[in-house]
Formats: C-alpha cells, structure tokens, sequence
C-alpha cells in the first residue's frame, strides 16, 4: 500500500527563505524514508516555464487579469502533470508557492475581485485541497531587501512597496481561523516566523509538518538539516 503522503504549500512574502526551507524540509522527510517530490510555482512544466518567463520578464506588458489567468494555467498544468499523480502515489509534494500567492498577489496586490479569483483557482486546481500550508512571514521591507540582494527584480518584485505591504497583510489576514474557516479550499494554514537562523526556522517547520502527519513524518521532529 502507498504511504499517505499530502501536498505541503510554503508561501510568504518575497525573500522569506522559501527556497532553502524548502530543501531542508525535503531532505529532512528523506531522511526518514519519505518519498518527495518539490515544485515551484509558476513553472515546474513545459508550459508553466513558457508561463513563468513571461510572467516575470520586466518586458511583459500584462494586464492584472492576463496576470492571474496565467498564474492559474500554469499552476493547473503542474497540477494535472505533476502534483497529482504524485500524491497519488502516496508522495509527499513540498510546493514553493500556490494558490494563497494568487489570492495574497492578485487579489490583495492588484486588487482584483476575491470571488472571481477562487473560481477561476478551483478551475485550476480541480479542487484539491493543501494538506499544510506554512507561511513564512517576515515584515515584507525586510523581505524586499533580501530578495533584492539576490540582484535583479523581476516584473512582479518591481511592482511598488505599496504593493508589497498589501500582499504581506493578505498573507498575514490567510493565517487567522475565521479567514481560514470561510476559504476551506485552502486547507490548514500554519504562520511561522521567519526571522531569526535558518536552522531555527527550520525547527519550527519541520514541528508543524510533524503534528500535522504524527503517523509518517512524526519521527522527523527532533531531526535537524
Ligand atoms: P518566485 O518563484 O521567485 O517566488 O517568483 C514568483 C513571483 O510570482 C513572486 O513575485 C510571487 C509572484 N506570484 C504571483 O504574483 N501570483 C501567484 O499566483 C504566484 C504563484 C506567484
């Protein structure tokens, strides 16, 4: 019988640390026997590369809706090619980014309707529910400068800090029970805090994925990166 595997979202603010957390995380659910399989949003296909430089290339010209529909065409191409037949298997999928970054970008960023948005998502996703979702949260200046250390700004990271302090109160709202108890396409929602080293964020990340799957990935806790 396959392991019971789930999809496990990290999410946040740019330069939150969620490329490196996410291959800690990885290799922590390996080191214990875990079959994992990363993706990142957009991308992660054939298409969804296409859909990924043209989406951050600071040449595109893109109107906000353009912007959100090909968020979703890329993400439900790795849905149908990727993410499902994994978790069918019995996998565990570590995704950089889903669809709160849709919600938190589009919707609270670019101010785009809420309703119209989650339609559209269900269309993309089929449905399918995140398992985790771990929200990295740093006050989004600080993120800002890291991301800009990493040198140059793509079409999305270019787009204001008004706007970036927009998307960082979204992700912040997503955290909250209430919020959480009207969206249940979202699955559950854990905020970590993503200051401070990355073996301590790291600690915290792998606790929630830990009480969250006690029976496969319990024996993680305790395991360091
Ligand atoms: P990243 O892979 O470096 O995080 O870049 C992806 C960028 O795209 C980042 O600025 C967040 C943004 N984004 C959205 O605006 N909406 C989305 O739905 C997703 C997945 C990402």
């Amino acid at each position: 019988m396959a392991a019971a595997g789930g999809l496990i979202v990290l999410e946040g603010v740019e330069g939150a640390g969620k490329s490196t957390q996410l291959r800690h995380l990885a290799s922590c659910l390996e080191r214990v026997g875990l079959p994992v399989r990363t993706v990142r949003e957009p991308g992660g296909t054939v298409a969804g590369d296409e859909i990924r430089r043209l989406l951050l290339d600071p040449a595109s010209h893109l109107d906000a809706r353009a912007e959100a529909l090909l968020f979703m065409a890329s993400r439900a191409q790795l849905v149908a090619d990727v993410i499902r037949p994994a978790l069918d298997r019995g996998e565990f999928v570590i995704a950089d980014r889903f669809f709160l970054s849709t919600y938190a970008y589009q919707v609270g960023g670019r101010g785009l309707d809420e309703q119209d948005i989650r339609r559209a998502n269900a269309l993309a996703t089929g449905g399918l529910v995140p398992g985790l979702t771990l929200l990295l949260d740093l006050p989004s200046g600080a993120g800002l400068e890291r991301a800009a250390r990493r040198g140059a700004q793509d079409r999305i990271e270019r787009s204001g800090s008004a706007f970036h302090a927009r998307v960082r109160s979204a992700f912040v709202g997503f955290a909250s029970q209430d919020w959480q108890d009207r969206h249940p396409e979202a699955g559950p929602v854990v905020l970590i805090d993503a200051s401070g080293d990355e073996s301590e964020v790291s600690a915290r990340i792998v606790a929630a994925v830990a009480r969250r799957w006690p029976e496969t990935a319990g024996t993680m806790a305790g395991s360091n990166p």
